[in-house]
């Protein structure tokens, strides 16, 4: 179905300031489930989750695509060598505090056209973001990140809407008019919604060895509706 968004869309959203206004981090990167941010217990047990799919070993060179305001990236960067963090808004990326976490490279660009180095990092991720980007684009995000990774890395995309569980997140019919209203206004809620077996194909095509469906554990904020995708080069 195509609609009525304009081309940057998501762009121009991440790039407001706005969000800024608010000095919970959370807030700033709409972690947030009825405009109340995910408390900080929650939020442990979302990194442990996230750093358990990754494994990381004081080794890993890690590539966060999307990382916003470095609320994964500062604590898994203790855990390894060397970690890139990439995105689209500057102002975000401010809030990443170089000093405390002297082991991370932020690089502001947009992930639809930045040139990463060549089979340089061993693992990865890109939490909550793959949303933001068309069926086109999401090919070209699949490549960088293939030709980003060193032999046998891997990549967890995170937090993917899930399409087959599009009604579970907008389960009553009010919501399902907001859905539809949204679309067609060309304002969409949460943005592209994926199905898991085209993302699987997808990432063999672009040449990944594996793609693994992870099933987010029921008490994550909105394991309800999303999936986790990790990718072995
Ligand atoms: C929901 S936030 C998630 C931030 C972080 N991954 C986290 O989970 O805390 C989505 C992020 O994607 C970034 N983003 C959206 N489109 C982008 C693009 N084309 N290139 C780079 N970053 C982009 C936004 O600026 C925002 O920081």
């Amino acid at each position: 179905m195509s609609n009525g968004q304009t081309a940057d869309y998501w762009a121009l959203y991440w790039r407001n300031r706005d969000r800024l206004k608010s000095d919970d981090p959370h807030f700033q990167v709409g972690r947030t489930v009825g405009g109340v941010p995910i408390d900080a217990q929650n939020w442990e047990f979302h990194l442990g989750e996230i750093e358990s799919a990754l494994s990381l070993q004081p080794h890993d060179t890690l590539l966060d695509l999307c990382a916003g305001n470095g609320m994964i990236s500062m604590p898994l960067s203790l855990k390894c060598k060397a970690t890139t963090v990439v995105d689209i808004s500057e102002a975000l990326l401010q809030n990443i505090d170089v000093q405390e976490y002297p082991t991370i490279e932020v690089l502001v660009g947009d992930l639809r056209s930045i040139a990463l180095p060549p089979q340089s990092f061993s693992k990865g991720l890109m939490y909550g973001a793959l949303q933001y980007f068309n069926e086109r684009e999401t090919i070209g995000v699949f490549e960088t990140i293939y030709n980003a990774l060193m032999p046998r890395g891997e990549y967890l995309i995170g937090d993917i809407p899930d399409i087959d569980r599009l009604f579970q997140f907008y389960r009553k019919p009010e919501w399902v008019r907001v859905y539809f209203d949204s679309i067609k206004a060309g304002t969409p809620a949460v943005g592209h919604w994926f199905k898991q077996e085209v993302l699987m194909s997808l990432a063999h095509h672009v040449g990944f060895g594996s793609a693994k469906v992870i099933y987010q554990h029921p008490n994550l904020l909105n394991s309800h509706y999303r999936f986790d995708l990790l990718l072995t080069k």
